[in-house]
């Protein structure tokens, strides 16, 4: 088990990240969307990457995040500023990007913020609330996600 949310659970299986959704629920429009935004922005350094999507069990396949923890997990007093201002760098960055293509998150979380301290690096997941926007609806999706951008640099004690 790598983890468990309220939208189901994600397990190890051969190597590769299978989010399961509870009874009843679906991940189709969730793989549907992660595989428009990995289209769109492909090999993304920071954006985890959909493998396909099963349909007898309605789960989402995606890659397995070795060596990376949940930023929540992580003791944040206990690491260098510079660091954290690398991850936060990254994040802006990520969530611009996104928005750049016509698209929001809406779920900017330390528990959906991946980060591998040996490379330095984050990986946003959990792609269950975002969707795209168009025209003017776009500047409050985007204005919801900087505000989470910035509760995130508060986390970080930036
Ligand atoms: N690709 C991955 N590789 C490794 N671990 C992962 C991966 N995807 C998810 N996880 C782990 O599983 C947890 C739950 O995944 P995810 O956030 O996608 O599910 P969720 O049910 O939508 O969560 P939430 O509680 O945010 O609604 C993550 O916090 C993370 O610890
Ligand atoms: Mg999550």
């Amino acid at each position: 088990m790598l983890g468990k949310g309220t939208f189901g659970q994600v397990t190890l299986t051969d190597g590769v990240a299978v989010k399961t959704p509870r009874r009843g629920q679906s991940l189709a429009s969730e793989y549907e969307t992660l595989r428009a935004i990995n289209r769109l922005l492909p090999e993304h350094p920071h954006l985890v990457r959909v493998l396909g999507y099963e349909k007898s069990t309605e789960s989402l396949r995606m890659e397995f995040l070795e060596n990376h923890q949940p930023m929540n997990k992580i003791a944040w007093d206990t690491i260098q500023e510079t660091e954290k201002r690398r991850y936060y760098r990254q994040l802006k960055r990520t969530v611009a990007d996104l928005h750049d293509i016509g698209y929001a998150h809406h779920d900017i979380a330390p528990r959906n913020l991946m980060i591998d301290r040996s490379k330095r690096s984050l990986r946003l997941i959990d792609f269950g609330k975002a969707h795209s926007f168009r025209g003017d609806l776009g500047y409050a999706c985007i204005r919801e996600d900087r505000q989470a951008v910035k509760r995130i640099r508060d986390y970080l004690g930036l």
